[in-house]
Order: structure tokens, then sequence, then C-alpha cells
């Protein structure tokens, strides 16, 4: 069985065909899946899918793209979500650098205000962290208590190391299939099995051979098997093992 650790099946890319993909997952093995937030709105369409599909679990929280809307009142509306016993996780919430719009003065207060939000309700959280790993480590580091899942691992071998001795989670998408993927291959190597989390981020990173498509749960094996790969595992064994970490992580 495969657990997909991040889906963002509320996309409006899936407006079409939604029903079909949640109804053909248990024919493709997986069967468990969290749908994560990105601002308010898709927070609030994670809980409704996870109210609708009992194999689904919801996130809450506001992407650094989000973050200049997140302030008092959107933090108290993502503090009752929590309370809902179909949300699991704070996310996905970090910091982007890459486009950095808004710009890191917006996405630090923001990143910072949901750690404190997690560490309040003793949640796990799903980081989003591109080309800002002094900065995403630096501010973990000031809270000890509240662990999660790095999603779409971009790091070195060395910030994972760092991760996985503070009790993090490390999550692969279709990246880890491309054939330039030298550094989630070197950090997928070396990374005990059981801090593995397998996801597919759609619609995006769709794994080969769908690169460049849009993606869905349904190809979340594919991330497996290559995983399972570099593990020496089956891809079998590989889902049961990161089906496992994704429920000890997220209390299923
Ligand atoms: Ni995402």
């Amino acid at each position: 069985m495969y657990f997909d650790s991040h889906a963002h099946l509320d996309h409006l890319r899936f407006d079409a065909d939604r029903d079909e993909i949640f109804a053909q997952l248990p024919e493709q093995g997986v069967g468990l899946l969290m749908n994560v937030g990105c601002d308010l709105r898709s927070s609030l369409q994670s809980v409704a899918l996870a109210h609708k599909y009992p194999f689904v679990y919801a996130a809450v929280g506001s992407h650094p793209d989000d973050a200049a809307q997140l302030d008092e009142a959107r933090l108290a509306l993502y503090r009752q979500l929590c309370a809902d016993e179909r949300v699991k996780a704070i996310g996905e919430i970090g910091l982007d650098y890459h486009y950095e719009d808004p710009t890191r003065e917006v996405q630090l207060p923001a990143f910072r205000a949901q750690l404190e939000l997690a560490r309040e309700l003793a949640l796990p959280v799903i980081v989003h962290e591109r080309e800002a790993h002094a900065d995403g480590m630096e501010l973990i580091r000031q809270f000890p208590e509240v662990t999660g899942v790095f999603h779409c691992y971009s790091g070195s071998l060395e910030q994972a190391k760092e991760l996985v001795k503070r009790g993090w989670y490390i999550g692969f998408t279709g990246v880890v299939t491309f054939k330039n993927a030298r550094k989630a291959v070197e950090v997928a190597q070396w990374l005990p099995l059981d801090r593995i989390l397998i996801e597919t981020d759609c619609p995006y990173m769709a794994p080969e051979p769908h690169r460049g498509r849009r993606n869905d749960s349904r190809l979340v094996p594919l991330v497996a098997a290559k995983l399972a790969e570099l593990k020496g595992v089956t891809p079998e064994e590989m889902g049961e093992i990161t089906t496992e970490n994704a429920k000890r992580l997220f209390r299923i």
C-alpha cells in the first residue's frame, strides 16, 4: 500500500476528473493521502476532501507565496481548522527564495508564526524550502519541539543529516526519477529507511516517464519504485515502509 504524503488534488486542474482519480486510487494501491493547503481556500478544500474520502487527511497553512496574507485573523482560522480530527499537520509552510515573491522579510515571520502554531497545537509541519537552506535551518533550530517533513527535498546531504538528527523526515517527489537528479539520489541513498516519505506534489513534479505532464496521486508508486531501487528493497516493501513512516509522523 502507498501513502501519497503530499498532494494538491483540490487544484483547479483536477476539476474535470477529481472524483474519477479518487475512485481509481485503491486499484493503484494508493490507500492513504495527505492533501496539503497552500492558502485559506486550499486549506478549507483540503479539509472538505478529508471529510469526503475516508482515506484522505488534511494539512492547513500558508505557503511562502501566500505569506503576505498570513495575519492574526488567518492564524486564528487555521487554529480552528486544526481542531478538526481529519487535520493532521500544519502545511505547507516555509521559505522560497527562488522567486522571492513576496520578499524574505514577509516570508520569515509567516513561517515563524506557523511554527509557533504547530508548537502550540503539538502538530507536525510540512515544510516547503527552496533555495533558503540557511534561513530555513536557522528557524527550525529555534523550534526543537517541532518536527515534520521537508517535502520535495532539494537540500544537501549535510542538511539532510542534521534534519534526521533532529527527528525530521525527508519527502521525495518524481524529481528523484529524473535523469539529472543527482542530489536527491545521493540523499536517498544515505537516508535511513525509517525517515523516507513518498509524495507526488501533484499536479506538479510528475515522475518519469510522465515528466512535464499533469501529475496525480495514481503515479506515486513510480516514486516508491525508484526509491526501492536505490535502497535495495522491493517497491511493495518501500510502499509499506513509507506508509508506516507517514502514519507515525502524522499520528494516523
Ligand atoms: Ni506542495
